[in-house]
């Protein structure tokens, strides 16, 4: 018999959304969504050791902090496997992260997916890969994808998801501006900018297919072309910071930039490594980022690098 595992390393991408369309809200206060996903090759990296008592560790190539209590999402996900499958184990997780906190990127989501299937391997509950992701939306929306990666079109509340075709490489600049925005005040704005502009909002929106095209057939400018969020309108009123880093990457050269998500980090697409460099120096010779990160797309989802 297999000795059980002691230790799993699991890494799971942050992602930006390349098209967001905004609809109604559901019956569970969700708005529906017609996404396009796409993971980046920043990781959320979480180690699970076996142990008595559950407990979390943090530590970060990026500025801002997370909660260690109860509402920490990697906590949330191993209480939920424990719920899930009826056991009571502990694990001591350390989560490394790459991922700009609470920036838009998929952070928290990036880190319960890990989780879960750390932990779905240490404690041997085997629950594989679609039931995992099922219980991943139970956490939050953008959980399921942070377990596929690659470049994928949600639905429903951004949970349903299906592979998109894509080709080649993108590179991105990430232009994180200081301060946090919250995901459902993001949503709440743009559900208040709509209603003052008399606008109703669609059951299933709907998504630009050329995008998908662009991804395909690795079309850049038609990518750029392509990009959409309906939230940016939303987390420039909240966010005053932001529309100048916008204004300011396309200024520079960029082929397109957009608000990440919820913000407030903008995701700016560029040709290659060294304009993503200049554009990146431009934005914090003029103070208006914090940090800039340089990202590839795609990039797989929640994988195992080491157990033993
Ligand atoms: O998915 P997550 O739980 O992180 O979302 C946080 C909040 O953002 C939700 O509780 C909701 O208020 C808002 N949200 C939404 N529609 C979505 C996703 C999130 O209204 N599709």
């Amino acid at each position: 018999m297999a000795l059980p595992l002691q230790r799993v390393v699991v890494r799971a991408p942050g992602k930006i959304n390349l098209s967001l369309m905004v609809g109604a809200v559901d019956d569970r206060g969700y708005h529906s969504l017609a996404t396009v996903f796409q993971a980046v090759d920043l990781y959320e990296t979480v180690t699970a050791t076996r142990a008595e008592e559950l407990s979390l560790r943090m530590s970060s190539d990026v500025p801002g902090e997370l909660p260690l209590d109860g509402s920490n999402l990697a906590l949330r996900a191993a209480e939920l496997l424990r719920q899930e499958c009826g056991v009571d184990h502990g694990a001591a997780l350390h989560v490394h992260k790459q991922v700009p906190i609470a920036g838009g990127m998929g952070g928290g989501s990036a880190d319960a997916a890990a989780t879960l299937v750390a932990l779905d391997r240490l404690w041997g509950t085997h629950l594989g890969a679609e039931r995992l992701r099922r219980l991943g939306a139970q956490l939050g929306a953008d959980v399921p994808f942070a377990m596929l990666g690659h470049t994928a079109l949600g639905r429903g509340n951004g949970a349903d998801l299906t592979t998109v075709l894509t080709h080649g490489e993108w590179t991105w600049l990430l232009a994180v501006p200081g301060g946090h925005l919250s995901t459902p005040a993001v949503f709440r704005r743009f559900d208040e900018i709509a209603l003052a502009a008399g606008r109703s909002l669609a059951e299933h929106p709907q998504l630009d297919e050329r995008q998908l095209q662009a991804l395909s057939g690795a079309n850049i400018e038609l990518l750029a072309d392509t990009l959409h969020n309906d939230l940016q309108i939303a987390a420039f009123a909240l966010h005053p910071g932001l529309e100048p880093v916008v204004e300011a990457a396309e200024r520079l050269g960029a082929q397109a930039a957009l608000v990440s998500g919820s913000g407030p980090t903008v995701a700016v697409l560029v040709e290659d490594e060294a304009q993503a460099r200049s554009i990146g120096a431009g934005l914090m010779r003029d103070s208006l980022v914090e940090t800039c990160l340089v990202a590839r797309g795609s990039a797989p989802g929640a994988s195992v690098l080491e157990e033993s």
